[in-house]
């Protein structure tokens, strides 16, 4: 098949156009820079060079594709006006042609809000904090656009691990620097997770699969707690396991409203991708393999 991805250049979205190539299908994937398009080429990745912002830089590419996988992501004040607007491109050209198409749209567990001990699944009503309030909306947009010859699905990633590392790579990053993984909050939270290269596969299932209007979880079974994790990601780091626990105030401060995910304390069941894509995570949790994760990190950020 031919397959868009936006975000190619991403933690997740490289991931997914990788393993969607590997897999066999040509996907082309949007990316802003040249460096990156090259980086791209290396995975059997077609680049299409463009932006959001700009969706005549990509609109016609996507058109060409039968699968739209949305994983770009711009962590600005207009993080979500663009979303939005790629969402609405995406799904008014994929209308425009009334050829077979599916779109995928990335989201994430952090919807759900804090779940406490027992686990929720796709049924669970969202219980979003402030900062993702907008992207239930966004989801419910795209199942909405489900209808005719366009099929939609969401995916709900955890907390994503491995390779160049997404959050965890704070822990790391924090253990190199100052001989202490930094904490926010008290760290007796869990975090829902899923390692990078599970998720690839989830969503190379998705893509294949012959579903319509569901919404997926994609989260490993590991149930370790955010201290847990940042222990771990210190002894892999020579820290000895020292951690610094930081008050959310004093997070705020660098990460903003996103220091609300990091306090959530969640557990989510990803059983439905399993019985509905046959789909199996294969890496136990971060805490279990931190020094291939914490090697992982420093070879893909050059250290
Ligand atoms: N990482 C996680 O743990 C996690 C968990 C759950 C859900 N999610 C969701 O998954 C999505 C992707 O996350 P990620 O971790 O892969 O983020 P990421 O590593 O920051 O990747 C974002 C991608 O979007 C591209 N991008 C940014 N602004 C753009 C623009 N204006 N036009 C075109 N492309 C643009 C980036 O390009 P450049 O390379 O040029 O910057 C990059 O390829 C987000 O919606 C995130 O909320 C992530």
């Amino acid at each position: 098949m031919k397959i868009f991805v936006t975000g190619a250049s991403g933690y997740i979205g490289q991931a997914v156009a990788g393993a969607l190539a590997r897999a066999g299908h040509e996907v082309f994937g949007l990316v802003r820079s040249r460096e990156k398009a090259a980086a791209l080429g290396a995975l059997e990745v077609r680049p299409v060079l463009g932006t959001m912002e700009e969706p005549d830089t990509y609109r016609e590419a996507a058109l060409g594709c039968s699968v739209l996988i949305h994983c770009a992501a711009e962590y600005t004040r207009r993080y979500m006006e663009l979303d939005r607007g790629t969402i609405d491109t995406l799904v008014a050209g994929a209308r425009e042609t009334g050829r077979p198409r599916l779109f995928i749209y990335t989201s994430g567990v952090w919807v759900y809000g804090n779940t406490g001990q027992g686990s929720v699944d796709e049924a669970a009503p969202p219980n979003p904090p402030a900062m993702v309030v907008q992207r239930v909306a966004h989801e419910e947009a795209v199942l909405q656009a489900d209808g005719g010859n366009l099929r939609t699905l969401v995916v709900r990633p955890g907390c994503v691990y491995g390779g160049r590392g997404g959050l965890t790579s704070g822990w790391f990053e924090s253990a190199l620097a100052g001989g202490a993984a930094r904490v926010v909050g008290e760290g007796q939270n869990r975090w829902a997770m899923i390692h990078v290269e599970d998720l690839a596969d989830l969503y190379v299932r998705a893509a294949q699969s012959p579903w319509r209007r569901e919404v997926f979880n994609a989260t490993d079974r590991s149930r370790f707690t955010v201290l847990e994790c940042a222990r771990a990601a210190s002894r892999a780091a020579g820290a000895d396991g020292k951690v610094e626990l930081v008050s959310a105030e004093a997070a705020a401060q660098q990460f903003g409203p996103m220091v609300e995910g990091f306090l959530l304390d969640q557990h989510c069941d990803s059983r439905k991708a399993v019985r509905m894509l046959g789909w199996q995570p294969c890496h136990g949790g971060f805490a279990d393999g931190a020094e291939r994760y914490f090697e992982a990190w420093k070879a893909t950020a050059g250290r």
